[in-house]
């Protein structure tokens, strides 16, 4: 490893999950003197509750660059990030580009290191839910087929890749960097005081999480899905913490036995209960002592599967599959009266006993992938190449 020159990777967070993804790599890339990590936010998500509160939990301090690219449609956010990244990547060239997940951010800055001939590493490869309806699938399937490393969470992820024609040296089985994140975060988020605040007892609520726009997007659908909710919620309360996108198209909705949280009062022994946004550590507080969770989220298939939560999986996919071959999530489709008996079901069945994670989800996943990355920057002769690109 040449000492006196250090590796320059821009890591970029757009949107609320890509942040527990990235906030292990930094934190282990800042323990090598070779590597200078500089943190880019595009700014997909921008308010307090979505974007700095999780920036402040992790660790990962304010941005050097943020780009502010704001909401838009897919299609205008997704530009406006090539446009704003491409600039600074022509600006202030790094040697890698490292992205995270799915979201319009992730592709976009791929794009952009793949025309600048920037060699860009993708955490989180290979998961497909085969569903190209989902504007995430179409992120995934672009971003793998032009990054130069492809890190993946589970086995299943590197059969999709090979199947679309990459070849196996790019691809490198590391484990979940969000479980790394969950691991480092717990003790503290056993600390939090969430549950005193919201007036519940471990076990004795459930969670719901909605923002995919397959779920959310249409009225009728979200209302047939929320009073199946409700019939739920009459069993114990469900606490709802919801999404910018979500929210606004549930105020415009009537179902009954839905309450906005106030702030001071605790919640009741039934009905949903919607709270503002959860910060990272309120929200794995609540995800460990809930005695179920119901989601369309990634994210919180995987981090239940680790904890050992039973989790109902609203959708009619997964790219996740680990987590039900190896853990406690259930993919139950989308029909509301479905969701209603496997919430029963879920809720008259122990659980906890005896859980084993999936592979490689052991808190070191950002060690393995930082040690490939440090290897390519020594192996591929890049370093060599950027030596003589600065003299
Ligand atoms: C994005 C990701 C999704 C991820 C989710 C996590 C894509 C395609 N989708 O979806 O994969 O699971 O983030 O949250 O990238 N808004 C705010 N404040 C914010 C951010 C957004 O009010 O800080 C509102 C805006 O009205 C915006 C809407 O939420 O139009 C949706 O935000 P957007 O970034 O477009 O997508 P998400 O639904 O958050």
């Amino acid at each position: 490893m040449n000492t006196t020159q250090r590796f320059r990777i821009f890591n970029v967070v757009g949107a609320r999950p890509n942040m527990m993804k990235i906030a292990p790599i930094i934190a282990e890339m800042r323990r090598h003197s070779d590597l200078h990590p500089v943190l880019v936010h595009t700014g997909q998500h921008y308010d307090f509750a979505m974007s700095q509160v999780f920036l402040q939990q992790l660790d990962l301090g304010e941005p050097d660059y943020n780009l502010q690219v704001g909401s838009g449609t897919h299609h205008s956010q997704t530009a406006q990030v090539i446009r704003t990244f491409g600039e600074l990547v022509q600006n202030d060239r790094p040697d890698m580009i490292v992205v995270a997940g799915d979201v319009n951010s992730t592709v976009a800055c791929a794009l952009v290191g793949a025309k600048e001939l920037i060699p860009v590493a993708h955490i989180e490869s290979g998961l497909r839910s085969f569903d190209r309806q989902m504007p995430e699938e179409v992120n995934r399937v672009i971003t793998d087929a032009i990054a130069d490393l492809l890190f993946t969470t589970e086995q299943s992820a590197a059969r999709n890749l090979m199947q679309e024609g990459v070849p196996s040296e790019k691809i490198f089985f590391t484990g979940n960097v969000m479980i790394d994140s969950l691991v480092t975060a717990l003790a503290a988020a056993r600390r939090s005081t969430i549950l005193d605040q919201l007036g519940v007892r471990p076990q004795k609520y459930a969670v719901l999480t909605l923002h995919r726009p397959s779920n959310v997007d249409d009225p009728e659908r979200l209302q047939s899905t929320l009073r199946a909710i409700s019939e739920i919620a009459k069993d114990i309360p469900v606490i709802f913490p919801i999404h910018p996108r979500t929210a606004g198209r549930v105020s415009s909705l009537r179902i009954e036995n839905i309450r906005d949280w106030s702030g001071t009062a605790a919640i009741g022994s039934q009905g949903i209960w919607t709270v503002p946004p959860a910060s990272y550590l309120d929200f794995l507080c609540l995800m460990d002592s809930s005695a179920m969770m119901i989601t369309d989220s990634g994210g919180v298939q995987e981090e239940t599967t680790y904890l050992g939560i039973p989790c109902l999986t609203y959708r009619d996919n997964t790219e996740r599959p680990v987590t039900i071959t190896n853990g406690t999530n259930r993919l139950i489709g989308t029909s509301p009266a479905e969701l209603v008996i496997a919430a029963k079901k879920a809720l008259s069945e122990k659980h906890r006993n005896g859980h084993v994670p999936p592979p490689l989800w052991d808190g070191h996943a950002a060690e393995r992938i930082v040690r490939v990355i440090r290897n390519y920057w020594n192996s591929n002769d890049i370093g060599k190449k950027i030596d003589r690109k600065r003299h």
